[in-house]
């Protein structure tokens, strides 16, 4: 990929936000920085454009909980063109880790990660979007 140098004007201020944000955020330098800031945007407005994306729903919960096991594995069947891989760890005696990786249109993962997300005796769960 071929790299285009540009001048950016900036108040003060903002380049003061600019430079705190890459402190904060180990960048070596503005440029990447700013690349990190358009790729951001460029993941959420394909998912707000509902383009075709991927993503990873990370849940947490406790396998005793009753039917829990067999609630996530019938949303995973009705939903296998959706998903790409899933990952169980068993993080103790009672909790459970579940990556599930995930390449669809945003909206159909979205609602997707939302059924996952809301069964019953889910501790934690959240959709991680980015982009193919
Ligand atoms: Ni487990």
């Amino acid at each position: 990929m071929s790299v285009v140098r540009f001048g950016v004007s900036l108040e003060k201020e903002m380049m003061d936000e600019l430079d705190q944000y890459v402190e904060a955020n180990n960048f070596p330098n503005r440029s990447q920085a700013i690349r990190n800031l358009i790729e951001k945007y460029a993941v959420e407005h394909k998912w707000q454009c509902d383009n075709q994306v991927a993503g990873a729903i990370v849940i947490v919960y406790d396998h005793h909980k009753r039917n829990i096991d067999s609630d996530l594995n019938e949303v995973q069947h009705n939903h296998h063109h959706l998903i790409l891989s899933s990952q169980h760890v068993h993080l103790d005696h009672h909790t459970c880790l579940e990556t599930i990786v995930v390449k669809g249109r945003a909206s159909e993962l979205t609602a997707l990660a939302d059924s996952i997300i809301s069964l019953k005796g889910i501790h934690h769960g959240r959709l991680v979007m980015t982009r193919t």
